[in-house]
C-alpha cells in the first residue's frame, strides 16, 4: 500500500509518499517527503503568525503535493493520511479540506491523523518496530509529553508539560537573548562553545503536596516556565554587573556560556524524567521524538544513557525531527490498518486528543 501523507498544522507545509511492506525491522519506506518551510515569513514577527501561516499554506500546499508525487515516481496512491490536530486551527483546516477533496476526487479513502502520533510513529519509519513496552518522549514547539507505548499504535500517556512546551523554551529564551526565531536551532550552536556550569540554573522537579506519593497521576509532568525566568533574571543581573544599558544584547561569551547552561538543564530534566519512567514502566526501549529530538546535546546524551542502562534508543534523522509529512503517513497507515477511517464530516481540531489505535484501543490521552 502506498500512502500520500499531508501535514499543515504549523508552520511546515509537507507532503510525503510513504510505502508498506511486510518487514518488521522497515515497515515502512519514504519515497519523498517534501517540506516548504515558513520560517523565512514568520522570524520577521518573532514567532509564528498563524493568519500569515494558514494563508501561506493555502498558496502552497499543490505544489508540495505535486512535487512529493513526482518525487516519489509519480505513481498512485491508495490512502491519503492528513494532520487533523491539535495546531494551528486555520493552518490544519487548508491540510484537511485539501486532503478530503483529493480523496474524493480520487476515488480513495483517507484517515484523520493526531500530531504526536506522527511525531511518535516517527521513530518506527526510522528504526524500525520498536522493541514493546517503550517509553517516547514527545518534545517539540507546542508539547512537551511522556508516552508509554505497550502495543503497537497505543499511547498512554505518563505525563506533559504544565506550563512550557521545551521547544517554547527555547524560542522564549532565543527571543529574550536577541537571538531570533525559530530559537532551538541557533541556541544549540551557540551552546557547543559555551561553559554548560557557567550559570547556575535550576532544574525544576515538580512535587505534589504529599511528597511520599510518587504513584498520583502527573508526578511524571514538566515545567520550563521556572526556568526561563531564571534566565530573564539571569540577564538582567549581568546587564547590571557589566553596567550595560536596559535591553543591551549580553557579550557573546556570555550569551554562549548562558546557551550551555541553560540546554544543560533542559536536556537533563527532559531525560531524567525519561529514563525514571522507562525502568518504573519496565521498557524494553525508549525514543525522543518531536523538533527538539534535533538537539545535538539530546541526541548525544540519550543515546549515552541508552548505552549505560542497557536500553535501546530510538532518535529519528534530522529530516523526520520537524514536521514533516512522512511521519503523518506511518500514523495514518497504522491507524488505518487498525480500522481507522476518516468521515467527510471530520473537522479541524485544534487540541484534539490523541487517541490510540491499537489492538488494547486506549485513551483518550491528550
Ligand atoms: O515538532 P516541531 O517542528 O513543531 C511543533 O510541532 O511544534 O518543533 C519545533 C520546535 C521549535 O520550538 C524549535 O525551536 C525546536 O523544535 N527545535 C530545536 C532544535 N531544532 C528545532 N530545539 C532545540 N534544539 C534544536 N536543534
Ligand atoms: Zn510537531
Amino acid at each position: 500500500m502506498r500512502v500520500l501523507g499531508i501535514e499543515t498544522s504549523c508552520d511546515e507545509t509537507s507532503a510525503a509518499i510513504v510505502e508498506e511492506r511486510a518487514d518488521d525491522l522497515q515497515p515502512w519506506v519514504v519515497r519523498s517527503n517534501v517540506v516548504a518551510s515558513q520560517i523565512a515569513i514568520h522570524q520577521a514577527w518573532g514567532g509564528i503568525v498563524p493568519e500569515l501561516s494558514a494563508r501561506q499554506h493555502i498558496r502552497d500546499i499543490c505544489g508540495v503535493v505535486e512535487r512529493a508525487v513526482a518525487d516519489a515516481g509519480g505513481l498512485p496512491y491508495d490512502l491519503i493520511a492528513v494532520t487533523q490536530g491539535p495546531g494551528l486551527v486555520g493552518s490544519l483546516l487548508v491540510g484537511l479540506s485539501f486532503a478530503k477533496s483529493l480523496a474524493w476526487s480520487r476515488g480513495v479513502p483517507f484517515v484523520p491523523v493526531h500530531h504526536l502520533a506522527g511525531h511518535i510513529e516517527s521513530l518506527v519509519l526510522e528504526g524500525g518496530e520498536m522493541p514493546l513496552p517503550a517509553v517516547v518522549l514527545v518534545v517539540s514547539g507546542g508539547h512537551t509529553s511522556l508516552y508509554r507505548v505497550p502495543a503497537r499504535g497505543v499511547y498512554e500517556r505518563l505525563g506533559r508539560t504544565r506550563d512550557d512546551a521545551a521547544g517554547e523554551a527555547y524560542d522564549k529564551v532565543a527571543k529574550l537573548l536577541g537571538l531570533g526565531y525559530p530559537g532551538g536551532p541557533v541556541i544549540d550552536r551557540l551552546a557547543a562553545e559555551g561553559n554548560d556550569r557557567a550559570v547556575p540554573l535550576p532544574k525544576t522537579r515538580l512535587t505534589h503536596p504529599d511528597r511520599n506519593a510518587p504513584e498520583l497521576p502527573g508526578h511524571r509532568d514538566f515545567s520550563f516556565s521556572g526556568l526561563k525566568t531564571s534566565v530573564s533574571r539571569y540577564v538582567v543581573q549581568r546587564r547590571a554587573a557589566l553596567s550595560l544599558p536596559e535591553d543591551a544584547p549580553l557579550p557573546e561569551p556570555d550569551v554562549r556560556d548562558l546557551c550551555a547552561s541553560f540546554q544543560r538543564v533542559v536536556v537533563a530534566t527532559l531525560l531524567d524524567a525519561l529514563f525514571d519512567a522507562a525502568r518504573e514502566a519496565g521498557a524494553r526501549s525508549v525514543g525522543v521524538a518531536g523538533g527538539v529530538s534535533a538537539n545535538s546535546r539530546l541526541r548525544r546524551d540519550a543515546l549515552a544513557r541508552g548505552a549505560a542502562a542497557g536500553l535501546p534508543v530510538l532518535v529519528p534523522a534530522l529530516s523526520l525531527s520537524t514536521d514533516n509529512a512522512a511521519m503523518i503517513a506511518a500514523a495514518g497507515l497504522r491507524a488505518f490498518r487498525a480500522g481507522a477511517r476518516g468521515e467527510w464530516g471530520v473537522n479541524a481540531d485544534a487540541s484534539l486528543p490523541l487517541i490510540s489505535h491499537g489492538p488494547a484501543e486506549a485513551g483518550p490521552h491528550v
